[in-house]
């Protein structure tokens, strides 16, 4: 199929346009860079030897978006594009909000001006608030405490009623639990900007020596060991998740949990990384982050039974594929960000 991948540029997006090209698609990348850059392109046609179409817009600009699907004869959509860093959608919701909802109304215009009836969105587990673990796709979504985690639910939503009354529209709403991980080849990864505020790459950066130690964010949480628990899940299986999800199109909303299903504590992602790269990992346990819920993790069988797909990498193989990608990227900023 001719996929339409929007924030193909970015950590998420680049590694499943490989596995889209990898499973005979054909991807045509829309992305504004704003969080990305052209050389993980670049990579991305390395890794599968594969040519890709490339437009630098932005999914909010209705004719840019128009123009695309005039030119292209897409088949399906699959919308990455967004901001997604939960700190900065409390300091700044307008932009989360304009971005995130206006490129999902865009989109989904163009897909009926088109009569493109299938579209992937990407979702997230923040969806679930502070319900009971494992979250399982039935359940009543909680308030997610952020705006960008509002976006989220909003997006759904708007999918949803517009599916609804279009039956021939197929919509997968894809909840994604903890990614991490990069490409097997270490060319494409995650390069947050500035000093990371997930886990892996924070870890990552400690084990470089870019950053001093890592700071554990509370251990008396009623989990294992009192530290936080999350669903890590290797980007390349959440990939691979996104092209299950296209070969099983039918009308409708379908929605699906991507994890593994499997729970793990900070301490033993930690031991984990220490392990599978042979190097050690400097912490100290400091005060709860505000926000942060003691543990989430997925009923991951949905997918499996109706897609057939499920997580196949280990937390051993994200951290030893998170450090291998952070040992080819390029450092920045490293001694400012020392001081920490
Ligand atoms: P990312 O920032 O690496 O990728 C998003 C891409 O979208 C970037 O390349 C950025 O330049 C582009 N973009 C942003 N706004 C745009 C716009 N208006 N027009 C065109 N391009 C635009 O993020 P990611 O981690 O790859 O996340 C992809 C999607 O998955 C996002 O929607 C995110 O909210 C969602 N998600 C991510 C995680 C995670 O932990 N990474 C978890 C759950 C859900
Ligand atoms: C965060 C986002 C969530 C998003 C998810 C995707 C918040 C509140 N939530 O979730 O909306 O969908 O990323 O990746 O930001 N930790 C430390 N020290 C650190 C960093 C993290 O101890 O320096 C702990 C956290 O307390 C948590 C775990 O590690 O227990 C994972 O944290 P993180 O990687 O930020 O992800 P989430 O909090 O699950």
């Amino acid at each position: 199929m001719n996929i339409l991948v929007t924030g193909g540029a970015g950590y998420i997006g680049s590694h499943t346009c490989v596995a889209l090209l990898e499973a005979g698609h054909t991807v045509i990348i829309v992305d504004n860079l704003s969080n990305s850059n052209s050389e993980t392109l670049d990579k991305v046609k390395q890794i599968t030897n594969r040519e890709i179409i490339f437009y630098q817009i932005d999914v909010t600009n209705e004719k840019a978006v128009d123009n695309i699907f005039a030119i292209h004869d897409i088949e399906g959509v699959i919308h990455f594009a967004g901001l997604k860093a939960v700190g900065e959608s409390v300091e700044k919701p307008l932009p989360y909000y304009y971005n995130n909802i206006v490129s999902t109304l865009v989109l989904a215009n163009a897909c009926q001006k088109y009569n493109v009836s299938n579209l992937v969105f990407s979702s997230s587990a923040t969806v679930y608030g502070d319900n009971t673990v494992p979250f399982v796709e039935t359940l009543n979504l909680l308030p997610t405490t952020n705006p960008y985690g509002e976006t989220k639910v909003m997006s759904e939503r708007i999918l949803t009623d517009i599916a609804m009354a279009n039956p021939s529209f197929s919509v997968s709403i894809l909840r994604y639990f903890n990614p991490v991980g990069a490409h097997e080849s270490g060319l494409i990864g995650e390069a947050p900007n500035g000093i990371p505020n997930n886990l892996m790459p924070y870890v990552s950066q400690v084990a470089k020596g870019k950053l001093r130690k890592l700071r554990v964010f509370g251990n008396d949480y009623p989990t294992v060991d009192g530290t936080g628990v999350r669903d890590y899940i290797h980007v390349m299986d959440l990939a691979e998740g996104h092209v299950a999800a296209l070969d099983k199109i039918t009308a409708g909303v379908h929605i699906y949990n991507l994890g593994t299903g499997q729970g793990t504590s900070v301490i033993e992602l930690v031991k984990a990384f220490e392990e599978a790269n042979d190097i050690k990992v400097p912490y100290e346990i400091v005060d709860r982050r505000p926000g942060d819920i003691a543990s989430c993790y997925a009923d991951a069988s949905k997918a499996k039974r109706e897609l057939g797909w499920i997580a196949k990498r280990d937390v051993i193989s994200m951290c030893r594929d998170s450090w291998r990608f952070e040992k080819n990227n390029k450092d920045s900023g490293t001694s400012l960000w020392l001081s920490r």
